[in-house]
């Protein structure tokens, strides 16, 4: 016989009741309800403690002293359970609600076992109620109805990454990171990391990728007008492979400077020295100089270079914001791209760079998929969340400030995994955004330790409160110790000071 936790109070409803308890039970906790020949499971989704006599009525100290002498601590525990569905039946909700004083006790771990068991699934950690219950998710829905991790600064986000993607390196899968701030070079348990430089052949660049490099606003007409017919003759002549050592800019600039010093016309017409045509050469010197190492006309397709079993890393640590959006949007453009044509035309599509389904993390998708601006990478983030289930190409968002993320690409993702959260404006986006977050599991979001998180979607069937594993190859984002810094950096200048001293005094110098 199980223990009772409690007993149902008051009115109750399919999906959800309130309960009494006298000992405190956990947040979080699986519990089960025994009646009209089924047997519910439900979530522990809230806690409040109280006493009858102790109330907010009484306004001196004095008078609780003496009640707490007469009754000793005589509190009650009242607290909600969110109905999950009948055991017994699938996990379906059942039809008739629970008759008040139905008693609840705790889920038998033999049931929860058997719910977090599955097959191709991925070992995120274990319930933070119950530890020796794994939490295991489904990894193809993962995949297909992608995912976000989101949580505070610290809370655990990198690490969450590296557990899911060494997950999906298990089944010789395909990841591609995008690392912000080259810290995902590490070696996961189930394969290796290949870190891949971005540098991306104009060749496949679309010419608003190149544009954006380039800073050409939207609204700069006739700046746009010069900038794109260099392109096309820049891009005629590398097809022809006559640009191969002098570079795919350098020859756009040529063709610029040609025609603001009159040796050439444009379009038929002279237009030696107009000023659109100095400020785009401007512009593209600046170009030049930023993303050299970026377009290279000599380097083959990118997405040639990602490889299954492997966490293929694409460095975006040293590149700024706006090329970090064009490298993303070039790669997901281009990974749509070849997997429709890969779907349709099977094995026939020839020698196409990839044939084989790819899941792509972003990190900072606040930045990538914004909520105020439009940038090239969101559109192409926003198109895969829409039709990449259909294409192979699954898509995990991950962000520390959930309020500033495209809030459609972020609806999108049917599953959730929330660390700790503590801005209210973050939980309201969060939870606008998917409908399996309730608002009790919304006030449990501040109190999670690091590493513990609610995980909800469809990848598992009912949401849960997971300890997430620590990955043990690395550990993310560790603060600096300053003060062991600052004590080194004095230390080592005092004995470089005192080593300089002693050389001088050897020479027979004065000091
Ligand atoms: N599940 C966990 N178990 C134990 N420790 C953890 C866990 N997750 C994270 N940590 C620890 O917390 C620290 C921060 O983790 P992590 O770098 O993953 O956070 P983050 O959310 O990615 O931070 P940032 O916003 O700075 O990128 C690390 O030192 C890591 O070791
Ligand atoms: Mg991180």
């Amino acid at each position: 016989m199980s223990k009772i936790i409690g007993r149902c109070i008051g009115e109750t409803s399919l999906v959800e009741v309130s309960f009494i308890s006298k000992e405190m039970p956990q947040v979080g906790e699986y519990v089960s309800l025994k009646y009209d020949n089924k047997n519910v499971l439900g979530m522990i989704e809230s806690l409040v403690r109280g006493s009858v006599s102790i109330n907010d009525e009484i306004f001196d100290p004095k008078t609780i002293e003496k009640i707490k002498e007469i009754e000793g601590d005589d509190h009650y525990i009242r607290g909600s359970v969110r109905i999950l569905g009948d055991i017994s039946d699938n996990l379906r909700i059942p039809r008739t609600p629970a008759p008040p004083g139905t008693e609840i006790i705790p889920a038998s771990q033999d049931d929860l076992q058997k719910i977090f068991q599955k097959e191709n699934s991925l070992s995120l950690g274990t319930l933070i109620s119950q530890e020796n219950v794994e939490v295991k998710v489904d990894l193809e829905k993962m995949f297909s109805r992608h995912m976000a991790i989101l949580a505070m600064t610290g809370a655990g986000k990198s690490n969450t990454v590296a557990i899911v993607v060494d997950g999906m390196l298990q089944y010789n899968g395909c990841v591609v990171i995008f690392d912000m701030h080259s810290e995902y070079n590490i070696n996961f348990n189930n394969g290796k990391s290949k870190v891949i430089s971005p540098e991306i052949n104009p060749l496949y660049m679309s010419f608003s990728e190149i544009k954006r490099l380039a800073r050409i606003s939207e609204s700069a007409f006739i700046q746009e007008r010069y900038f794109f017919e260099a392109y096309k003759i820049a891009m005629a002549e590398m097809r022809n492979g006559d640009t191969q050592n002098k570079g795919f800019i350098r020859n756009m600039k040529e063709v610029l400077e040609a025609w603001d010093s009159g040796k050439k016309e444009f379009r038929g017409q002279n237009v030696e020295g107009a000023t659109q045509i100095v400020d785009v050469i401007n512009k593209i010197g600046d170009l030049e100089r930023r993303y050299n190492s970026i377009i290279n006309t000599n380097a083959g397709n990118i997405l040639s270079k990602l490889e299954l079993g492997k966490a293929n890393i694409i460095d975006l640590g040293s590149v700024d914001e706006s090329a970090a959006e064009v490298i993303v949007s070039h790669i997901l453009r281009n990974a749509l791209q070849n997997n429709k044509k890969w779907l349709k035309m099977g094995n026939d599509g020839g020698d196409l760079p990839l044939a084989h389904p790819v899941f792509f993390v972003l990190e900072e998708a606040h930045i990538l998929a914004p909520n105020n601006r439009s940038t090239k990478s969101k559109l192409w983030i926003s198109r895969i969340a829409r039709e990449g289930r259909k294409f192979g190409l699954g898509l995990c968002l991950v962000s520390q400030s959930p309020k500033s993320i495209d809030p459609d690409s972020l609806s999108q993702a049917n599953n959730m995994i929330i660390l700790r959260l503590v801005e209210p404006k973050d939980q309201r986006h969060v939870q606008s955004a998917s409908e399996s977050l309730s608002e009790d599991l919304v006030k449990q979001l501040p109190s999670l330790n690091v590493g513990e998180a609610v995980v909800l979607g469809l990848m598992t069937k009912i949401p849960a409160l997971v300890k997430i594993h620590e990955h043990k190859n690395k550990e993310f984002g560790q603060d600096l110790a300053v003060i062991e810094m600052w004590k080194k950096t004095t230390e080592d200048t005092k004995k470089k000071y005192e080593d300089e001293k002693e050389d001088i005094m050897n020479l027979g110098g004065d000091y």
